[in-house]
């Protein structure tokens, strides 16, 4: 019986040996000084490289672009030594891991730059959200300064060379985060864009940026250790959208002449299938999706129905691989798996991080 969570797959240069891979998952645990990763990520990443490709957290290619406090960047000659260590391990451990390129834009706080100014987005309207502190609490995220397009031209240049200084460490490819409210996001959601230039108002100008994104960091690494990140309909991070429907087909129309390693769909309800399986008929290349809607079931459960019906190449579970480093074993056993701890998501130490135990060793017979 042919099970599709294990059949091998390509994406751009890598041959991936099953379908599940880790989501994207910020764990706040990069020093507050610097942005580095320590050797502690490193070992996070090395327990999770039978993932089918490990899609490391969101990570500021330039100071503005940080969001959450304690996030790695990948913009200095020390952020892009101590990443080494992570994507050494991993490839020791036989794994392939990618980096999400990740600007938080309007979703920042003065608290986290060192010159104390303004978080930057497409239009001068605040996410109605907060920055957790360790040390002040909460602080409401201010009202952004508007980019200029001189901005928007430096912002894509940052990308192009967070996305080299990536290849530099060792990751196989980038994925740029286009999803879950953030910069990308807020240029293709008209609640967040109020421009009036060539990056707003109809469609084919709020998929501008996203698309010169794209193919910046394509000609800077090549489109096939290039990928996007989408989340169609979410609206976390305050992001509203009056046209989903219409806007997602044209951004990934607009993709069409960029063979990219996958287009990674995040599906934030049922509600968003039809636009997903508009996109999936839509995009020729490798698709991995990512259900932030399980149901109350088993996400492994879902990947597995999601990949028998041909919606996905590949599905990214994040929980699942955060509480479960030897999830692939687990799934061959049928189970069981740990359940994440959300009080330990973000900062603090090895608890929560790299305790989770695997199954015992199974026994010779039951391989
Ligand atoms: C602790 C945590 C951190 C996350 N950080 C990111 C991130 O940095 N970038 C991103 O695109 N999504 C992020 N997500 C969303 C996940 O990639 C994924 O879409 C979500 O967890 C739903 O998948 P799941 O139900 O399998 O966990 C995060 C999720 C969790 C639980």
């Amino acid at each position: 019986m042919t099970n599709e969570i294990f059949a091998p797959v390509r994406i751009g240069r890598l041959d991936l040996p099953h379908r599940l891979a880790m989501a994207p998952m910020t764990r706040s645990r990069a020093t507050a000084d610097g942005g580095l990763v320590t050797g502690l990520t490193a070992e996070y990443y090395e327990q999770r490289a039978a993932a089918a490709l490990i899609v490391a957290e969101g990570t500021q290619p330039g100071v503005r672009g940080q969001g959450y406090i304690q996030t790695p960047g990948i913009h200095t000659a020390e952020q892009v030594d101590a990443w080494r260590q992570v994507t050494g391990r991993v490839h020791a451990a036989g794994g392939r891991i990618f980096l999400q390129l990740l600007h938080t834009g309007r979703v920042g706080h003065p608290y986290l730059y060192p010159d104390g100014g303004l978080p930057e987005a497409p239009s001068a309207v605040a996410s109605g959200e907060a920055l957790y502190t360790a040390d002040q609490g909460l602080l409401p995220h201010p009202v952004p300064r508007e980019l200029t397009a001189d901005d928007i031209a430096g912002v894509v240049r940052d990308f192009a060379a967070g996305a080299r200084n990536a290849i530099d460490a060792g990751f196989d490819g980038v994925e740029l985060h286009g999803a879950n409210g953030y910069l990308v996001h807020q240029f293709l959601a008209d609640g967040a864009n109020r421009r009036t230039d060539a990056y707003g108002g109809p469609v084919a100008n709020r998929i501008r940026f996203a698309v010169e994104l794209v193919r910046a960091v394509a000609d800077a690494v090549g489109a096939d250790r290039t990928a996007l990140r989408i989340s169609p309909g979410n609206t976390f991070n305050g992001i509203t959208e009056s046209d989903t429907a219409e806007l997602y087909p044209a951004l990934v129309a607009a993709l069409a002449p960029y063979p990219l390693a996958y287009l990674h769909v995040v599906e934030p309800t049922p509600a968003q299938r039809p636009v997903v399986e508009r996109l999936r008929a839509a995009w020729q290349g490798p698709l991995m999706l990512n259900s932030m809607h399980h149901s109350g079931g088993d996400p492994v459960e879902d990947a597995r129905q999601l990949l028998a019906a041909g919606t996905a190449d590949v599905v990214s579970l994040g929980a699942r691989w955060l509480a479960n480093p030897d999830l692939v074993a687990r799934v061959r056993a049928g189970g069981p798996y740990n359940e994440a701890d959300e009080a330990t998501y973000y900062g603090g130490d090895h608890r929560g991080y790299t305790d989770y135990p695997a199954l015992a060793p199974l026994a010779p017979a039951a391989g």
